[in-house]
């Protein structure tokens, strides 16, 4: 199997229908879930072949901006909480590359796939080379943020995310979930967010679940932060203003994979992102998805359009994928 084949056999395609619509799309995690071209979603983190330049990735874009990594004070415990419950899980679904053992007080921790053995005591920063978020991320595709739980509400007030699509966790620190959730249209008067909320708040130590969220993304961008918005902004203007040929390369269906979990000694909410792009050529190498995408964004409201930032991106995707793919017009 060619890495790209593999691309698409792991791809989360997000449609489940012909339409898409916001709901509270939650289930339970660890499942895998079929789809005609393969399955994703065996394990809560999802390493593959681009392990290795998404993370230099990341460290290039954190080394640039450091803002994308916040720990309000408050937050340190369960930053600490979050590392080891990713390094338990990751030795867990790894366990070929990824050890975790106790000894005593002393931690060791085993990365294969980078080379990194190190020792560490829980809660002592001076025996971590980084604050316990950044190290971790250094070594998991996922960007993460960790939610506090007190007042009746949740919190962002941790995290670190690299890959953000068109928000900025620097901007968002410290807001309550509603508020984070604020610019999203339909989904307050639909009570969505509400219900989001109060299942949040619900989670029992330990249980984790996921749901997905998509948009395009021109050029396979992982970083559309809103603080890097001038040097990826008028990609959308260049593929609609360019030849269509190019689209199938250029334009990328990007789905998100986001895991909910109940971190157990702090009580803080891990939200996990995971970021996957597959562009629209290998999209309509799968006949149902490029169909499907296409009456996706056909039926797509101006509201949501506009709101994912693919007012622009989208007509060039589906006149793509009409002559490209397998649409029946
Ligand atoms: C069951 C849980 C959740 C649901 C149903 C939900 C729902 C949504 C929806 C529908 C959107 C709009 C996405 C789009 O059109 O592309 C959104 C955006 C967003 N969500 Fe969530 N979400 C959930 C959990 C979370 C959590 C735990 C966080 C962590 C802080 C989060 C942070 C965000 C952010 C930052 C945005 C972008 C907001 C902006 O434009 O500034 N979500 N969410």
């Amino acid at each position: 199997m060619t890495s790209t084949d593999s691309r698409t056999a792991r791809f989360p395609f997000p449609f489940p229908r012909d339409q898409y619509r916001y709901s509270t799309n939650v289930e339970p995690a660890g499942n895998p879930t079929d789809t005609v071209a393969g399955s994703w979603g065996d394990t809560r983190i999802a390493i593959d072949d681009h392990y290795h330049r998404e993370l230099a990735e990341r460290e290039r874009i954190l080394t640039a901006d450091p803002s994308r990594h916040q720990c309000l004070p408050h937050m340190v415990p369960a930053a600490w909480d979050a590392m080891l419950t990713l390094m338990r899980t990751l030795a867990a679904e790894y366990p070929d590359t990824m050890t975790l053992e106790r000894r005593a007080n002393t931690w060791f921790w085993r990365n294969d796939l980078l080379g990194i053995e190190h020792s560490f005591v829980f809660g002592d920063l001076t025996t971590l080379p980084a604050p316990p978020l950044v190290y971790i991320c250094g070594q998991i595709q996922e960007d993460v943020v960790l939610l506090d739980q007190r007042e009746g509400a949740l919190w962002g007030d941790a995290g670190l995310v690299t890959f953000a699509a068109d928000w900025s966790f620097g901007f968002d620190v410290g807001m309550s979930f509603l508020e984070i959730h604020g610019p999203v249209p339909r989904i307050h008067t639909e009570k969505i967010i509400t219900r989001a909320h109060n299942f949040l708040m619900r989670l029992e130590p330990r249980q984790s679940y996921r749901r997905t969220n998509w948009t395009l993304t021109v050029d396979g961008k992982l970083d559309t932060s809103t603080e890097t918005y001038p040097e990826w902004g008028k990609d959308r203007r260049t593929l609609a203003d360019g030849p269509l040929a190019e689209v199938g390369d250029r334009l990328f269906l990007r789905t998100e994979v986001q895991h909910l979990i109940r971190l157990a000694h702090s009580g803080a909410v891990m939200f996990l992102i995971r970021t996957y792009l597959l562009p629209l050529r290998d999209v309509a190498s799968v006949p149902e998805w490029g169909a499907r995408l296409y009456k996706v964004l056909e039926d797509l409201p101006v509201d949501m359009a506009e709101y994912k930032g693919i007012s622009r991106t989208r007509e060039p995707g589906m006149r793509w994928l009409a002559a490209h793919g397998d649409v029946e017009l």
